[in-house]
């Protein structure tokens, strides 16, 4: 393993790789780096935060908890610098029993799975039901709560997690052995590339919570945001949010984003709050925009893309503000963020007319979703 310009703050970090640079603070202008520093302390192993820096000073930070999102500093037109996601000061944060996955990585299946059960090969899975009847996320500990190793790639712009899911973990099928890559582009992109195999068939999800304000929360909600989905069909849910099987068309509907419009424009249309799965316009794998945000004050805007079939728009409704450890003590209120979950769509283990989410052994499991910031 190659590493360059890792910069190592605390000796006692944990992590076993080469360091060129030992103990200097990043200060890379023009060039990118990696920042190693510690966050806290997690089922007696420490937790570290990973600070990746590209040369135009773009930075996303990482922590080996659940391979959480902790920050995203993007520019806004004028040029300053502002983190644009929400998180926690402290492990603390992260651990209280509430927390709404804030930038985690969500596995083994990520969204919901009806009845928490489903049969592959006349056999009946029982999972953990943690969302009424149904389970969410991966049950009550999904790969979101886990403890994720992590190798530093050669090169100085992207970091490596992994994690093992044992046979049986939460109610699936067969060790899982997944793999995710996060990297910083040159182009102010934060790619995240998946990959898992099996020794068993097993369905597979995953994706990342991050929660997004492109206004750093100058704007306390981001009913004014304005967003495109590249979608003409998504999946209507019940009234615990699975879906009916019917993919049905946007047209006429709050929930058409064709044309980009205000999130806050047709929200009070739609029960709850927008928390649905829509089916991206595009070939199975193939590799496409998937949605634009765009907040006019700062001037930012992200792209997602992606290869998965679906993308979860989330608008924050069920943030209440009862969160605490907050980054700069920040409330997070209902609508304070939003998530954009490049995905399968919900209970595909159950629904046969979905693509399928089966992977077996042998086959290699592959999700890119790319978040670009821009700004206009
Ligand atoms: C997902 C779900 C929401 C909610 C959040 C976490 O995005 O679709 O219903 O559970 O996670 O609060």
């Amino acid at each position: 393993m190659k590493i360059t310009k890792v910069f190592l703050l605390s000796l006692s970090a944990g992590v076993l790789f080469s360091c060129k640079e030992e103990g200097k603070p990043s200060s890379s202008p023009g060039g990118n780096s990696i920042v190693v520093s510690p966050f806290g302390h997690f089922e007696n192993q420490t937790i570290n935060e990973y600070l990746l820096t590209n040369k135009n000073g773009m930075q996303v930070g990482v922590i080996n908890y659940g391979g959480a999102i902790t920050k995203i500093i993007v520019p806004d037109k004028e040029g300053n610098f502002e983190d644009i996601v929400t998180g926690f000061a402290t492990m603390e944060g992260f651990l209280q029993t509430n927390n709404p996955y804030f930038g985690a990585l969500i596995g083994r299946y990520a969204n919901r799975i009806g009845n928490a059960s489903f049969s592959l090969n006349g056999r009946e899975f029982r999972l953990e039901a943690n969302d009424n009847a149904n389970s969410l996320h991966g049950g009550l500990k999904g790969f979101d709560k886990v403890y994720w190793e992590v190798i530093l790639p050669a090169g100085d712009s992207s970091i490596l997690l992994s994690y093992s899911s044992a046979d049986g973990e939460e109610g699936y099928p067969g060790n899982v052995q997944v793999e995710v890559v996060y990297t910083l582009t040159a182009e102010n992109a934060l790619k995240i590339e998946y990959k898992a195999t099996t020794d068993q068939s097993t369905p597979i999800n995953l994706t990342s919570h991050a929660y997004f304000n492109l206004s750093a929360w100058k704007q306390n909600d981001i009913l004014s945001h304005e967003l495109a989905l590249n979608a003409r069909f998504y999946t209507p849910v019940n009234q615990y949010l699975i879906p009916t099987g019917e993919m049905r068309s946007v047209d006429g509907t709050p929930m058409d984003f064709r044309q980009s419009k205000t999130i806050g424009r047709d929200i009070s249309r739609v029960e709850g709050g927008f928390d649905h799965n829509w089916v991206l316009d595009k070939d199975l794998g193939e590799m496409k925009w998937a949605a634009i945000l765009y907040d006019k004050d700062s001037g930012r805007q992200m792209e997602v893309w992606t290869d998965a079939p679906g993308i979860q728009f989330y608008s924050g409704n069920f943030l209440d503000g009862t969160l605490s450890h907050t980054k700069d003590n920040l409330i997070y209120q209902k609508h304070s963020a939003l998530c954009l979950e490049t995905q399968h769509f919900p209970d595909s283990p159950n629904r046969p007319e979905f693509p399928s989410t089966l992977l077996n052994p042998g086959e290699v499991y592959r999700h890119t979703c790319i978040y670009k910031f821009s700004t206009r």
